[in-house]
């Protein structure tokens, strides 16, 4: 792979005496769209919190577009822990989209888009406004710009955090789970959105997903994540028909076949 955009060396995550993930190696290509797959509580979300910076590390080091996350370099190319200003300027890169959307409930869907890009980024609002419609219009929601987010159904308001994370103009854009708390016939309006959106080739994609057939045909490449490590990874070609693992055999097995 060429310049990681993304990279995890030997990234160890406690919380208290439990070790989430136990000296991760883990990196995605600049424009790569990457999945993350596996069990309940082997660390995917935690994967995704870390580089959101909404959760620290306990050992080794995260590199975005080359820079550490979580750490500074001071002289000598020494490493210390990062502080807040630092933080911030790493985290602008970054567009998160939560299973329970995390919209701004008191604010109208057109103020959610456009209050970070004026409060962050410093944008009028004129521009930020302009920012906002256009990103409503391509996901399908210019004409409920003036509601609030509790007036949309789940899949609208989906959308919506889609948007909001793309008006900060992100490289890299993390999903966990976005369609997991959708009814049934709202999966595939979000689901397209994203699909259109990871046409963009520059964009940088990581998606944890539990919608295996969104994941086979949209990825680059799928992780099969278990107990902390990435258990096995590749094409979705290789890990859908030909996995090697028994662990990932098993795993497909039960996501693909829920009733047996
Ligand atoms: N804030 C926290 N405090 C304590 N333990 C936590 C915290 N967040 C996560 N964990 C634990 O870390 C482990 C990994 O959690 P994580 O949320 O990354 O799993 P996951 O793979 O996303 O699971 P799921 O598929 O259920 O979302 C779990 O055992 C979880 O209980
Ligand atoms: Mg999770």
């Amino acid at each position: 792979m060429k310049d990681p955009i993304i990279k995890f060396d030997k990234v160890t995550k406690r919380f208290g005496k439990v070790t989430v993930l136990d000296e991760l190696d883990f990196e995605v290509g600049q424009g790569e769209k990457v999945t993350i797959i596996g069990p309940s509580g082997s660390g995917k979300s935690t994967v995704l919190r870390i580089l959101m910076t909404l959760e620290k590390i306990n050992g080794g080091v995260v590199y975005v577009g080359g820079d550490p996350l979580w750490h500074e370099r001071r002289s000598g190319n020494k490493l210390v822990d990062a502080r807040e200003p630092h933080l911030r300027r790493m985290r602008e890169q970054m567009g998160m989209v939560f299973q329970q959307f995390n919209l701004f409930p008191h604010m109208s869907v057109l103020r959610n888009l456009t209050e970070a890009p004026r409060c962050v980024l410093g944008l009028s609002k004129q521009d930020a406004t302009a920012r906002a419609e256009e990103l409503l219009e391509m996901v399908g929601l210019n004409e409920h710009a003036d509601k609030f987010p509790g007036q949309l159904s789940g899949g609208q308001q989906q959308r919506v955090g889609i948007a909001r994370a793309l008006a900060m103009r992100p490289k890299i854009m993390l999903f966990d789970e976005p369609t997991s708390a959708l009814d049934p016939e709202l999966v595939g309006e979000v689901l397209n959105v994203i699909r259109s959106i990871g046409a963009k080739h520059d964009l940088t994609m990581l998606m944890v997903t539990h919608e295996m057939h969104f994941a086979r045909q949209f990825s680059d490449r799928v992780c099969f994540f278990d107990k902390g490590k990435i258990k096995e990874q590749g094409t979705p070609e290789e890990i859908f028909t030909a996995p090697k693992e028994e662990r990932t055999r098993e795993f497909l097995h039960a996501v693909l076949n829920p009733d047996e």
